[in-house]
């Protein structure tokens, strides 16, 4: 049994007759290696790749009005402080004052800028100063215009505001990606989940096709919902999937493959797009921008955002989307500080909220199936020998069933290298056109050419609906 990843044989067989586990250096991620994809903090190779990238950060509802509180936010490990303006633009400062460093969340938000609590000195949106208040009145204009603020550009559509905290003086064209090219009523409010784990291993289960029929899976076909959550998945052959991944300029989409009881097949494809973003299909008709946005090493926020290509949503059901953990006990109460913000109230202090009874009677495993608190189960406490939330790949045992995590990781290996030797990075920073693709849920005959079949079901056709032949859960 061999399989093809990046056009290459790269699986050797430990033993023939006992392990088909993906055994090489090519599937196997150093230590070294590990290190330079996970960690994002500003000089690393990954983080600096990160950086070019414009990244969703907070939703348009956290700032209802101009002139509102400023909020704390962290990205990459960077801290900032975030506010609408009088004119309703958003702005995003580095949190420290560049007078003395006083915090800017202290700040007075009020006739077009941040004006800090310490002594007065005032910045717009872009960082200008806009007024020293402290120095002689004969030299305050001279003064002031020699002094700066690290901004970070903002840009907000369709619910979300998007940040840039890269170094060129001009950012990247603005990602294409559907949710942020339709019209703003088929989009809904994005669902959003901290994770207290470092941003790959939350990212890589949405890649994993094959823990579906494991942790997310009812006990028996006819297993009624539970309480709380979904209704578990159930795949109709029982088989596991069988994936086939194709690398991108822009990333990597697979299928995993699975026959479904008339005996077609059923192709779930999903996206990986640099640096952070999947696409997962659901099978509803909707289409779904998942991105894994590193708050710091530790934490990552799963910003989930929904849209539909051809349909309005109703008001109830753009503002329900935001409210997917309502049914099990919604979010804790936020400290000032941005790590605790969308911290479901069940989380790893409380095993996630797991009911052994429903484990018993109704699901695989008794966490509620609600956004990915299950997944968080799983990835969450996985650590390394320090004891951080980031795992030790080099103590791994990967199967076929891997071979998409395993062409993502080599993805962002060769991305983050590549970037940090010869400062280029994947086609769609610039490219923004490339970001136009899809998840998509597909029946095909059997034996059939998936890829061919399905190359409209791929792209974000204008108009079109999404491929949803069969949905996930029934
Ligand atoms: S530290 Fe902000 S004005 Fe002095
Ligand atoms: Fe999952």
């Amino acid at each position: 049994m061999i399989i093809a990843l990046n056009g290459r044989n790269h699986v050797k067989h430990k033993n023939e007759n006992k392990f088909h586990y993906l055994r090489d250096e090519a599937a196997m991620l150093s230590r070294e290696n590990n290190e330079l994809i996970c960690r994002v903090g500003r000089g690393t190779p990954m983080g600096d790749l990160m950086r070019q990238y414009w990244i969703p950060a907070l939703p348009s509802s956290e700032f209802p009005r101009p002139d509102g509180p400023p909020k704390r936010m962290m990205l990459l490990g960077e801290k900032m402080v975030m506010f609408r303006d009088s004119s309703g633009r958003m702005g995003a400062l580095e949190e420290y004052c560049p007078h003395r460093g006083a915090s800017l969340y202290f700040g007075r938000n009020e006739e077009g800028g941040l004006r800090c609590a310490y002594h007065g000195w005032k910045f717009d949106t872009s960082g200008k100063c806009l007024d020293t208040p402290t120095e002689q009145p004969e030299r305050r204009d001279q003064f002031c215009s020699k002094i700066k603020a690290r901004a970070y550009p903002c840009h907000e559509v369709n619910r979300m505001i998007w940040v840039y905290l890269g170094d060129r003086p001009e950012p990247p064209p603005f990602p294409e990606f559907e949710v942020n090219l339709l019209p703003e009523a088929h989009v809904a409010e994005p669902s959003i989940m901290m994770e207290e784990a470092n941003w790959l291993q939350n990212l890589e289960g949405d890649i994993d096709s094959a823990h579906l029929d494991w942790v997310h899976r009812r006990l028996h076909e006819d297993s009624p919902k539970p309480e709380k959550g979904i209704r578990g998945f159930w795949n109709p052959a029982g088989r596991p999937p069988i994936l086939d991944v194709a690398p991108t300029e822009y990333g990597a989409f697979y299928s995993a493959k699975r026959i479904l009881p008339d005996g077609n097949e059923w192709h779930r494809i999903n996206q990986f797009i640099f640096p952070f973003h999947t696409m997962v299909t659901i099978g509803d008709g909707t289409i779904n921008l998942r991105s894994h946005v590193p708050v710091d090493d530790h934490h990552s926020m799963l910003i989930s955002h929904a849209a539909h290509p051809v349909q309005a949503f109703s008001n109830e059901m753009i503002a329900k989307y935001a409210k997917t953990f309502d049914e099990v006990g919604g979010f804790i109460e936020r400290t000032n500080d941005p790590r605790s913000y969308f911290m479901t109230k069940f989380n790893k202090t409380n095993d996630y909220g797991r009911d052994l009874r429903v484990q018993e009677e109704t699901m695989f495993c008794g966490i509620p199936f609600s956004g990915n608190l299950q997944d968080r189960a799983m990835t969450e406490l996985m650590t390394n020998d320090a004891g951080e939330p980031i795992y030790d790949r080099t103590k791994e045992h990967l199967s076929t069933s891997d071979a998409m995590i395993v062409t993502v990781r080599r993805q962002l290996v060769n991305a983050a290298t590549k970037f940090r030797d010869s400062g280029q990075a994947p086609a769609n920073l610039d490219d923004v056109a490339l970001d136009r693709v899809r998840s998509a849920s597909v029946r095909t005959p059997p034996n059939s050419d998936w890829k061919e079949l399905t190359k409209s079901a791929r792209q974000a056709l204008p108009g079109t609906a999404a491929a949803a032949d069969v949905p996930l859960v029934i």
